[in-house]
């Protein structure tokens, strides 16, 4: 795949960008050679209200992991993404949200945002918000998400957002890891013509979970739907807009102090409440929001993620708005009403640069050339992919038919752990290669490693991991820094390891090639198999489960679930249905199994592990390659499960 066809940067766009080829080189060279003298440079671009003493204290020696940027600094993040913009941009348009019924939108100058923000800032102190609470939000993608997390950062709340499409099981679990003692919601959520009631999942959730420690709700009137209500715990969010001030200064923090805590999945347990902080997160976001996309001043930026997740807290919000951009918040899906809704909203509101995952564009590409057709799509001029890896074909549609052959695509390879991008093209001085995340960022170095932990040199394929520290890296997991080095310093030591496997091919550039893990990438979402597992055996007629990986045309991977159930369960389509529907309520819809296999065993070593591979494989119908399976404690069955899946196919 080193040879495949190299797509060189436009002349065009080669003219005006930012950062070309020579200044990419010379820069990457100097953010290695030098990187406190780098990142120093680059952390002007946000306003500081006390100067850091020290540019960086790092260290990934998993006795002493230790991750700390510009020390001693003091800033407000809201303040640099508002405040700052005022003098010259305060009749700009800083949002504009696109409802999910078209026609609907509205835009939201600086000057509008800052009142609003300022005000639930106040509010939010009102109802006893102090600095260093968590605040979860669990809201659709409404303005007034933004101005939630942005009121949080500016008294120094530490907000926790957990994507709305999760039941109120997912939810309760979130609430009391963070021991939040408020929650932000809606009335209801919307999506392609669909609603989520938020209010009750959260009336639910803290009703099940008998969470006590939540004393206040605030609610978005959002759709005007009757919902519960109860006096002591729940306000009304335009009420106490309406009582608030317009002005709340902003709180001086630490640069090492919390901004915000999000929850992902890992290999094994629980989610993770990945700990970003303020002055390196903020720095780093907004310097590549800057770079990556070459965003330059009036532009308009779609990047279509929820906020529920890193993208949409990085590039829809954080790094648009520190860079005094314009950001669109949409509120729906793709294909609604129909398939062309995304080129309706790229050219109404003459979006220059757009941001998704290649799950939506698989969705579009499915429709042929519908998606675009009768679109004009000449705003755009920069395209952007994120999540998973992108198939060449999602790739070439993308290029050709969304963008015209005109606009560069980046396909920027992150985390949630690393805050914003590590690798992607620069669009100025990048040649591409279709499913190709590229070069490092600057001051990223990336390695890959045996399973040993041997370093590999040039065309090499193995796992992947970061040699050092980068500005926006996750500090920890939210009280539990043992499990943050335990899960990403110990297997590789003295290096990050992202439980991502990549190829680096012999002109130097990266091919992610997925998870190494038992992390699952559906849709673009990550989720542990153990998390779907759990969630299996909680039901009452399964005794055991194993969850793996398999490949899914539209979400790149599907869930494919083995089920052995308690004696004296019949096994049926129904249940099949009922399982699929429990996972469903447990976590959230994106977890939804697409086949349950029934297994009256499981493939496992003497010592019980279970032997995912020999179930990926299966799953597949690879039924030759399947290894050594002498060390099972029962080879037997296997065979049974073979069987099993030759007769449900
Ligand atoms: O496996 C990689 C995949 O998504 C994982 C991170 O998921 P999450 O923390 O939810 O963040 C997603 C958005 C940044 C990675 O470990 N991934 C992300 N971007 C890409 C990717 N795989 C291939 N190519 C990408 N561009």
């Amino acid at each position: 795949m080193s040879n495949a066809t190299l797509y060189p940067v436009p002349e065009e766009f080669a003219r005006n960008a930012l950062i070309d080829q020579d200044t990419y080189q010379r820069l990457y060279q100097a953010s290695i050679d030098d990187p406190e003298q780098f990142w120093a440079e680059q952390a002007k671009r946000i306003d500081w209200m006390r100067p850091f003493k020290k540019v960086k204290q790092t260290s990934f020696d998993d006795h002493n992991v230790s991750i700390k940027w510009y020390l001693g600094g003091h800033l407000n993040v809201s303040a640099n993404c508002l405040d700052r913009h005022l003098e010259q941009r305060s009749e700009q348009t800083a949002i504009i949200w696109e409802a999910d019924e078209p026609g609907q939108a509205r835009h939201i100058t600086y000057r509008e945002l800052h009142r609003d923000v300022c005000r639930f800032a106040n509010a939010l102190k009102h109802q006893g918000v102090a600095q260093g609470d968590v605040v979860t939000l669990y809201m659709p993608m409404i303005p007034e998400a933004a101005i939630a997390m942005l009121a949080c950062s500016r008294i120094g709340a530490i907000h926790s957002v957990v994507f709305a499409g999760f039941s109120p099981e997912a939810l309760a679990g979130r609430i009391l890891d963070g021991r939040s003692n408020v929650v932000i919601t809606a009335d209801e959520g919307l999506r392609g013509g669909r609603s989520t009631p938020l209010k009750a999942n959260v009336d639910e959730a803290l009703t099940h979970a008998d969470i006590k420690t939540v004393d206040k709700v605030i609610v978005v009137r959002h759709t005007g739907a009757e919902i519960p209500w109860h006096d002591h715990r729940d306000r009304d969010y335009a009420e106490l807009m309406a009582e608030a001030d317009d002005f709340c200064p902003p709180e001086p923090m630490d640069s090492e102090d919390p901004l915000f805590i999000l929850y992902t999945s890992g290999s094994t347990g629980k989610p993770k409440g990945i700990l970003h902080t303020t002055g390196g997160y903020l720095t780093y976001a907004a310097l590549t929001h800057q770079y990556v996309f070459d965003y330059k001043d009036s532009e308009v930026f779609w990047c279509t993620a929820d906020i529920g997740w890193i993208t949409g807290h990085t590039y829809t919000i954080y790094g648009p708005l520190a860079n005094g951009g314009t950001t669109v918040m949409f509120e729906g899906v793709p294909n609604y009403p129909d398939v062309t809704r995304m080129a309706r909203v790229i050219d109404t509101h003459k979006i220059n640069i757009l941001y998704t995952a290649p799950t939506a564009i698989r969705a579009m590409m499915a429709m042929g050339d519908a998606a675009m057709a009768g679109a004009d799509g000449s705003s755009l001029r920069l395209l952007g992919s994120v999540g998973e890896p992108i198939n060449p074909e999602a790739w070439n549609w993308y290029y050709h038919t969304v963008g015209k052959g005109r606009c560069p695509i980046v396909d920027t390879w992150w985390q949630t752990e690393t805050g914003a991008t590590l690798m992607t093209p620069l669009p100025g001085a990048t040649p591409l290669k279709p499913g190709s995340a590229a070069c490092p960022f600057f001051g990223v170095q990336p390695a890959l490693v045996d399973n040993e932990g041997n370093i590999l040199q040039g065309a090499a394929e193995g796992n992947l991991v970061l040699l050092d520290s980068w500005p926006g890296q996750a500090r920890s997991i939210f009280r539990d820094h043992e499990r943050f080095v335990d899960t990403y310093f110990r297997t590789f030591k003295g290096t990050y390891f992202t439980g991502d496997g990549a190829r680096r091919d012999e002109d130097g550039y990266y091919w992610i090639t997925g998870r190494v893990d038992d992390v699952l990438n559906v849709s673009g979402h990550r989720m542990g198999t153990a998390e779907v597992e759990s969630a299996l055996v909680s039901h009452k007629d399964v005794a055991e489960a194993a969850v793996v990986g398999m490949p899914h045309d539209l979400k790149g991977q599907g869930i494919y679930v083995y089920v052995t159930l308690n004696d004296g369960i019949e096994a049926s389509e129904s249940l099949r249905q009922a399982l699929r529907q429990w996972v469903r309520h447990e976590i959230g819809p994106i977890a939804t199994p697409d086949v349950i296999q029934w297994a009256p065993g499981l493939p496992k070593t003497r010592s019980g592990k279970i032997m995912r591979r020999i179930l990926r494989k299966i799953a597949v119908a690879e039924y030759d390659g399947l290894g050594d399976i002498s060390t099972l404690a029962d080879p037997g069955v296997v065979e049974h499960l073979i069987n099993e899946h030759k007769s449900m196919t």
